[in-house]
């Protein structure tokens, strides 16, 4: 449902007390945050912009040694401000992926906490899509960061010790929707890995968050006209949600909402599948 911009409604779904009611809570103090990771190394990816760019803000605040990646050189060095380490690579690029992970390690040996935070989003009928949409997709969302912890984890599980989060999305515990198929096919299948890989990571006292975040006003859901009045969380807002996985490291952190919604896609998934049928001509 559109809501048109200026109604009252429109204006109580934009404000700050939806946005909270309808996303996953921060909730932790600063005080709380630089007790975690002042002094540690917490490596973001995607910190060139909107989630990952104000985490890896948050995270220099409060003491730690931010270890920064993203492909936009120029937008990284920003970010840092002289603070932070910048590791400009293309996630979508096995080979640059192995050669980021092997620099982390020989100048800062393992990472303390990594935030897996770079998404690719591409919302498009299948009749629009070209199979590159669903390449791209899953290199950004799924395989780049397969790879990462593939070659960071080793180290951290001899050293036994660290924290992985995975900033993933509502749209993973929820039903399918049209025009998000690669998106959301991409991130459930990093979401199903990252899952599996904490089981194996716990045994050597590596623990593991995943986020199931709502919507974030950044230039990643700025282009869909329907959610520009739904409730959502600024970068800032979310990046607490970030800090409330690395202070209290739960194994999964979403909406209060979260849990209806998987427990009702289980049982209601022909009326759902009935409620959104849609045959789009483009
Ligand atoms: N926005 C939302 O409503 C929303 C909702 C739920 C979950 N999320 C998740 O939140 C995370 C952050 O998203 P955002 O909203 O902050 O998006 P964003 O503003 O578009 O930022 C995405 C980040 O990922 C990086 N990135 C993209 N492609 C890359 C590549 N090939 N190699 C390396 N880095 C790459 C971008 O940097 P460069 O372009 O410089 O490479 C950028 O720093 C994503 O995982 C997303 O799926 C977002």
């Amino acid at each position: 449902m559109i809501i048109r911009d200026g109604t009252v409604a429109a204006r109580v779904a934009r404000s700050r007390l939806a946005g909270a009611l309808m996303s996953p809570r921060g909730g932790v103090s600063d005080e709380e945050l630089r007790a975690a990771v002042a002094g540690r190394t917490v490596l973001v990816t995607g910190a060139s912009y909107g989630l990952g760019a104000a985490t890896a803000r948050m995270l220099a605040d409060a003491g730690a040694t931010v270890l920064m990646t993203a492909r936009t050189a120029s937008a990284l060095a920003e970010v840092a401000d002289g603070r932070g380490h910048c590791y400009p690579a293309d996630l979508s690029d096995p080979d640059a992926v192995g050669a980021l992970a092997a620099r982390v390690l020989a100048e800062h040996g393992p990472p303390d906490v990594v935030v897996s935070n770079a998404g690719k989003s591409i919302r498009r009928t299948l009749a629009a899509s070209r199979f590159h949409d669903f390449q791209r997709t899953a290199a950004v969302n799924y395989l780049g960061p397969v790879r990462l912890l593939l070659d960071l984890l080793p180290a951290m599980r001899e050293r036994g010790s660290g924290h992985l989060v995975n900033v993933s999305t509502i749209g993973v515990l929820v039903p399918p929707g049209p025009r998000w198929a690669a998106y959301q096919a991409s991130k459930t299948a990093f979401d199903v890995f990252f899952r599996s890989a904490a089981m194996e990571a716990a045994a050597d006292g590596v623990t593991a968050t995943s986020i199931y975040m709502g919507l974030i006003r950044t230039r990643m859901s700025a282009p869909t006209a329907s959610l520009a009045n739904a409730p959502g969380q600024t970068p800032d807002e979310a990046a607490r949600v970030v800090a409330r996985a690395i202070v209290k490291r739960p194994g999964k952190i979403s909406p209060w909402w979260a849990d209806l919604a998987e427990l009702g896609s289980a049982v209601s998934r022909r009326p759902w599948e009935a409620a959104v049928k849609w045959r789009p001509r483009t």
